[in-house]
């Protein structure tokens, strides 16, 4: 019998996958104070997890231990050296989230280039002529987009991008240039002078020592003044105050952040003020369908973890 800790809940539909299983037996767990899973954790052989901080301090009492089943696809919130270390796998729902997040940067570039929220707020508030006359929208016809990252996400965001016969260009070093002409994108390998010619840019890659900062106040500078700049990827990416900077200065006309350099992003954090910034929080995912995709993929990924038959593209290479 292998004992599975879910580390905060996750759908009904992936929990169900282990009730009446013979093999395993599991137990939710809310609090994830670091006191509670010091004290929890080392009686599982598997846990599952979704953003709770997975430190060393807390790992090393997991003596049992022999898998992490990540409800996503990032995992900067585990120590991964420990894994590595003490032989523990971590696996991800690969295929369950990216149509959902695809979606959630289609949503943020139309609302920022369609002016949707101010449009609706000027109605409600008596300003329907002066609504016309005052807010600046685009189209995306023939409009140069920028996919930086070419994953899971970036295949999927790209075909949406074509269906609104968007001109698409893809930066991602690791990805070969067929490939992405297969796909119907253009490779390029300068990132600055792509940012130049982009009117939308949207980030796709992990956050580490390369990518933090990469966007910063010259890069934006650089970029055209009606660039819209999506990042749905993580926090850190773009540089939160050179990118209000920049846009307090109108040298780029817009921004969509689902995340932040700090989650939740702090109260008096300039963007909160920044009205050419769209927020969402961390929610990409959180689609109805794609909730239950994760859930269910998350306790499947254990389930075939301990059967033996986990796919490859479910297990992070450490
Ligand atoms: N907002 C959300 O809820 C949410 C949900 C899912 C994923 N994400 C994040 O989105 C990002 C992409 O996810 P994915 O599933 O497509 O990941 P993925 O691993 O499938 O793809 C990432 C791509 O980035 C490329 N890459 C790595 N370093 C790069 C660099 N320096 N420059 C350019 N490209 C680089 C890789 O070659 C790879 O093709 C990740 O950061 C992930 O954590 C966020």
């Amino acid at each position: 019998m292998h004992k599975i800790g879910i580390i905060e809940n996750i759908a009904e539909e992936g929990i169900s996958l282990l009730k009446n299983n013979k093999k395993f037996q599991y137990e939710i767990i809310e609090d994830v104070s670091k006191e509670n899973l010091i004290k929890v954790l080392p009686n599982f052989d598997g846990i599952t997890l979704r953003v709770a901080k997975l430190d060393s301090d807390i790992l090393k009492y997991c003596k049992k231990l022999k898998v992490i089943s990540r409800h996503g696809v990032g995992y900067d919130n585990v120590d991964l050296n420990f894994l590595k270390k003490n032989n523990i796998k971590l696996l991800i729902t690969a295929t369950a989230n990216a149509v959902s997040v695809a979606e959630h940067v289609m949503y943020m570039i139309l609302c920022l280039s369609k002016g949707i929220t101010q449009y609706d707020s000027m109605v409600r508030s008596g300003q329907f002529r002066d609504a016309v006359k005052n807010v600046l929208t685009y189209e995306l016809l023939k409009k140069n987009i920028l996919i930086m990252g070419f994953g899971r996400i970036g295949r999927i965001l790209i075909k949406r991008c074509l269906g609104f016969e968007m001109n698409v260009e893809v930066y991602d070093p690791f990805v070969n240039k067929s490939d992405i002409e297969n796909h119907g994108g253009v490779k390029v390998d300068n990132l600055s002078n792509s940012l130049k010619k982009s009117d939308f840019i949207s980030i796709h890659m992990p956050l580490n020592e390369k990518t933090k900062n990469l966007i910063d106040f010259d890069k934006l500078k650089s970029m055209k003044n009606n660039a819209i700049i999506i990042n749905t990827a993580r926090g850190g990416i773009i540089n939160e105050i050179d990118l209000d900077k920049a846009l307090k200065q109108n040298l780029i006309f817009g921004a969509g952040l689902d995340v932040f350099e700090k989650e939740p992003i702090e109260m008096n954090s300039p963007l909160i003020k920044n009205n050419k910034i769209l927020l969402s929080p961390h929610s990409a995912t959180f689609t109805k369908e794609c909730k239950i995709r994760m859930g269910k993929q998350t306790v499947q990924n254990l389930i075939d973890f301990f059967e033996g038959t986990i796919k490859k593209n479910m297990i992070v290479s450490l």
